[in-house]
């Protein structure tokens, strides 16, 4: 695992950004794993930028996100593709044929984890996966104890994530109760991951999935079994770490 120490979250976002736009530039048919949440927020704002002044082209990309809220329609201001198209897919030139995620619509778990499946199978997997961090250690909505042989699967969301994801709703009770994730196996089966991580308060989490053995009980800990993972992380997020990096 390479760790990259940033400075505060604006530092973090621009490195990930490089590393997300070194890939584009070297692949411009590259498929990228994306993920939602706060942490990339800034990352997709530089990318952004960077495509305003130029420097970047998005016409050859495909996306497929980690996850999507079951329940949830592509106009719902919470659905993560209304995120993404927000965040990034309006802002650039990205064709939104070639941006997936998984279907919330599709009452039928089954049918969209097969279908997710096959689409991301059909693309030829992942060059790229962006992924942020739970607090409880989660990639994607994998929460902990979850199999790492698992591809995409609907998930009951644990009620810590459903507090933390609960900034962005109403109330708890609007906060849908399952969601549709990548699994381990199809997170790991990317060729490169790129992890983000800020804040005081995933400074425990990073020591524990990173620095901690590898178990179910944090799925983020499976990562160190990749070959090529890259982590790009802010002072605060690794003011636990006594490790050398
Ligand atoms: C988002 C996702 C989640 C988040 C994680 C961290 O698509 O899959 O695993 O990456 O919950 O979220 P933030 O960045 O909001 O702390």
């Amino acid at each position: 695992m390479r760790f990259y120490r940033a400075k505060d979250y604006n530092d973090m976002s621009r490195k990930a950004a490089n590393i997300i736009s070194a890939q584009i530039i070297m692949k411009p048919q590259c498929v990228l794993g994306l993920a939602t949440g706060s942490t990339p927020i800034g990352a997709y704002r530089q990318l952004v930028e960077w495509y305003n002044k130029g420097d970047l082209d998005f016409s050859e990309v495909t996306t497929v996100n980690l996850d999507e809220y079951k329940g949830l329609a592509r106009d719902n201001r919470q659905s993560y593709y209304y995120f993404m198209n927000e965040n990034l897919f309006s802002k650039v030139n990205i064709d939104t044929d070639r941006t997936f995620l998984p279907d919330g619509m599709e009452a039928d778990s089954e049918i969209a984890c097969r279908k997710y499946n096959e689409i991301i199978h059909s693309v030829g997997g992942v060059d790229l996966q962006l992924l942020g961090l739970g607090h409880n250690g989660h990639i994607g909505f994998n929460e902990p104890g979850i199999a790492f042989e698992t591809e995409t699967h609907c998930v009951t969301l644990s009620e810590r994530t459903r507090k933390a994801n609960m900034r962005f709703f109403i109330s708890e009770d609007h906060v849908p109760r399952q969601a549709y994730t990548m699994g381990i196996k199809t997170i790991m089966s990317a060729h490169k991951i790129l992890v983000v991580v800020s804040g005081e308060d995933k400074a425990d989490i990073v020591r524990q999935a990173f620095f901690g053995p590898v178990t179910p009980q944090i799925p983020a800990s499976i990562l160190q079994l990749h070959n090529d993972v890259t982590i790009v992380a802010d002072e605060a997020a690794l003011s636990k770490c006594t490790e050398k990096i």
